[in-house]
């Protein structure tokens, strides 16, 4: 055994004994008809089979208003297997096995009869648990989630509170489009189901590195002890994509990029960035302090927003050598369309951790290049040494969490150049998970799922946590109100976005540190 299998033995703690076991439970996915079901619930199923996650027995029950069977559903779940698995070819004894479980159920969700036929085929199932542990995942229009609880409370499917089995609702973004109709939503929700019931999905939550955040704040001494306004000069945090809407102009319209990536995935890593520590690692310790630090974050005065929130939309560009067209012209987009595809924003944790430290936050679709990386940029030394050779400002030491792609951490810090002059640069000592675990294989979705299935709700959204997240979300879009882009909002499609969203920075003294990627 060499010195660091050893190591690796002493040191790796097994959280897998606090997983709860998962019962045998039914899987109803409301839109199965959609892409969601095709690309990510199915594969992610299909996954925890394979690798003998699921429950000793389970159902999945796709519930859609196109006719189709449970052969004809089964040969396109085959194929969009086929197209979109993480581990190719299928395992066609594997996928045999598992789309035995796997059934159809034609219905309109607005239509109080579907769910009586649905309720038949349930209850046909062999053994209680199969009938009476449901898992809804609603993975259709924000508008129906409401409709659907009450109507499977109707047909005594869904119990607010678990006389017999459980029974709960994963509900896919958007969760609202404002602070009201979350609010309205989460009031209509809980009239059929307790909140410990509504399982609230953000896939960031369920990528690796994400959670990973918690356990390198809270297993390492070293850099908790920075972790503060003390040492902590800025924190960046990026979420850059490359592609543009795509075919989802008619949902992009009615979000833009605040709505679709601040309101959820930004909030969320920031939240696990700046928490304190909780108690525990119980979903409740968790997500009381991810509420706490969302609830201290400055909400915008709407002059404010004009000063520290910049938004930009993607005119024809190139991305990747390969050229694009604006956002105005793609399908279901209005050619006049105010809707941002960018957005830059600096904003202040208001508690004794990070009073007076800038958090910058930006997103935005027809970027460069697809990375998501948290930037914690330290307090530079007092350059009394060094002015001679590098000026007045050394480069700062920066921790980056690299969250996707080249998933990984990086630490940059001042080398002296060899050789017998005294020159000094940055250089970046790095963790990578390919290197250090192997390939990384399992995707957020199957994470998330097999936890809803346990009724673990650490990796979901609390009432309250998305409640915050709007109110801040809202204070920044009352300052948009009525006000269309201008000319200075607009960014070529491959570039990082508006000048302004450098200029939000610069002001402070700060820069944008592109994500760089690895090889
Ligand atoms: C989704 C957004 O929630 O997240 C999409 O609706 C976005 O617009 C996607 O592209 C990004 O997720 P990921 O995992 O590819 O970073």
């Amino acid at each position: 055994m060499s010195f660091n299998e050893g190591l690796d033995e002493l040191i790796t703690c097994r959280l897998d004994h606090v997983r709860r076991a998962v019962e045998p439970c039914t899987i109803v996915i409301f839109g199965a008809s959609g892409d969601l079901t095709a690309r990510k619930l199915i594969p992610a199923l299909y996954h925890l089979f394979k690798d003998k996650q699921m429950p000793p027995d389970f159902r999945i029950v796709g519930f859609a208003r196109r006719e189709k069977t449970d052969a004809s559903w089964r040969g396109e779940l085959h194929e969009a297997l086929t197209q979109f698995s993480r581990s190719k070819p299928v395992d066609e004894t594997v996928w045999s096995a598992f789309a035995a479980k796997v059934h159809y159920c034609v219905g309109d969700i607005s239509d109080a009869a579907a769910y009586q036929k649905l309720a038949g085929l349930i209850g046909s199932f062999s053994s209680a648990p199969l009938r009476q542990n449901l898992l809804f995942y609603l993975a259709t229009m924000p508008s129906q989630f409401g409709m659907a609880a009450e109507y499977l409370h109707s047909v005594k499917l869904l119990h607010r509170g678990g006389e017999q089995g459980w029974q709960r609702l994963v509900i896919e973004k958007p969760f609202g489009h404002d602070l009201a109709s979350a609010s309205a939503l989460n009031h209509e929700l809980t009239r059929f189901a307790h909140e410990q019931q509504v399982f609230r999905i953000d896939h960031y939550l369920g990528k690796e590195t994400v959670q990973n955040i918690l356990t390198f704040r809270f297993s390492n001494s070293i850099f908790e002890r920075l972790w503060n306004r003390d040492a902590v000069d800025h924190i960046q945090i990026t979420v850059s994509e490359k592609l543009g809407v795509g075919g989802r102009g008619g949902y992009y319209e009615e979000a833009g990029a605040l709505r679709d990536m601040v309101q959820n995935h930004i909030l969320q890593v920031l939240a696990l960035v700046t928490m304190e520590p909780p108690v525990s690692l119980d979903a409740e310790p968790i997500r009381d302090e991810k509420v706490k630090v969302l609830s201290a974050i400055c909400r915008f005065q709407p002059d404010e927003v004009a000063r520290r929130v910049v938004r930009g939309q993607y005119t024809a560009g190139s991305v990747g050598g390969e050229s694009r067209g604006a956002y105005r012209e793609e399908v279901k987009v209005d050619p006049r369309s105010n809707v941002e595809t960018f957005v830059a924003l600096k904003l202040f944790v208001d508690n004794w951790r990070w009073a007076g430290v800038p958090i910058y936050l930006r997103t935005g679709k027809a970027l460069p290049i697809s990375a998501s990386e948290v930037r914690v940029q330290f307090k530079p030394t007092p350059n009394v040494l060094f002015a001679a050779q590098c000026g007045t400002r050394l480069d700062a030491n920066a921790l980056t969490l690299r969250l996707q792609p080249n998933e990984g951490i990086s630490l940059r810090f001042n080398g002296k150049v060899p050789g017998v002059g005294y020159g000094l640069r940055p250089v970046r000592m790095h963790f990578g998970y390919d290197a250090e675990f192997g390939a990384y294989t399992s995707e957020a979705y199957e994470r998330l799922l097999l936890d809803a299935m346990g009724g673990d709700a650490t990796l979901f959204i609390r009432r309250d946590e998305v409640e915050q997240a709007w109110q801040i979300v809202d204070s920044i879009r009352a300052g948009w109100d009525g006000v269309g882009l201008d000319d200075r909002e607009f960014y070529a499609a491959g570039s990082w976005g508006p000048r302004l969203a450098h200029e939000l920075l610069a002001q402070s003294g700060h820069a944008w540190r592109e994500p760089q990627l690895i090889k």
